[in-house]
């Protein structure tokens, strides 16, 4: 079956994919956050659907409209996230973390406003939030069942990109990861992306600059093969 001079080639499947940037709340009107707009993990879900996926769409703090087709999850942080992705990875062949995850968060979140004084304000003091594609990868590796066939992560680099993209899939232990080249113009809120795909045992794909569904589209080429 064919759409659009693709094939329905994840039809049957089901993905799940995360996009967007957490924001970890510093108290009630607060918050870290990053510069991810979405549009990756978003053109990941618009691309699954015309493949035929059933997609779940776990979304981050994104100002994008809904992905036509897809089950739209909403969270903000970093452990809603982690919930809301372990919950999908359930009945998920595949997922894609392409969320920029907040690597830590406040230890104490103020339940009340902080409010200045002539004081010097207090420190923030950060803890460590859960490496949630890791631990995909660990509960897999672990015999957890059912776990997705294919894990797949994002990584932007700006030094050394292909050294510390192989470094980075060892260590997480997942099936893909696409590295960004960020720098000036690329990456964070524009159309477009460039990428280089490392496969676990296989030979990195590089894609070049052009608009995200592109590289989704790359990115489902690898996963439905690892899929077959
Ligand atoms: N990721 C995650 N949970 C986190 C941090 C990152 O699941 N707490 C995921 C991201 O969604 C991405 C991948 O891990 O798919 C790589 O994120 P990245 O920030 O590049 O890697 P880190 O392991 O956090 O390493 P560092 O930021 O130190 O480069
Ligand atoms: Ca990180």
């Amino acid at each position: 079956r064919v759409l659009g001079g693709r094939a329905l080639d994840l039809a049957g499947r089901r993905v799940a994919v995360s996009a967007g940037g957490t924001r970890e709340a510093i108290d009630p009107v607060r918050f870290i956050g990053n510069r991810s707009s979405g549009l990756q993990g978003y053109a990941l879900a618009r691309t699954a659907v015309a493949r035929g996926a059933q997609v779940t769409m776990v979304a981050a703090n994104v100002a994008l409209p809904d992905p036509a087709g897809a089950t739209v999850v909403r969270v903000e942080s970093a452990l809603d996230l982690r919930a809301a992705m372990l919950e999908a990875a359930e009945s998920a062949d595949a997922v894609v973390m392409a969320a920029a995850v907040a690597d830590f968060r406040p230890a104490a979140r103020s339940d009340s406003k902080i409010k200045k004084s002539s004081a010097e304000p207090d420190p923030i003091h950060l803890t460590k939030n859960p490496d949630i594609l890791a631990e995909l990868c660990d509960r897999r590796r672990e015999g957890h069942k059912p776990s997705p066939a294919v894990i797949a992560g994002f990584a932007a680099e700006t030094d050394d990109v292909l050294a510390n993209g192989q470094a980075k899939l060892a260590r997480k232990g997942c099936d893909l990861l696409v590295v960004n080249q960020v720098g000036p113009n690329l990456a964070f809120g524009t159309p477009d992306n460039a990428a280089v795909v490392l496969v676990a045992g296989g030979d990195p794909v590089e894609v070049p600059r052009g608009p995200k569904e592109d590289l989704a589209d790359v990115v489902w080429d690898l996963v439905a093969a690892r899929l077959a």
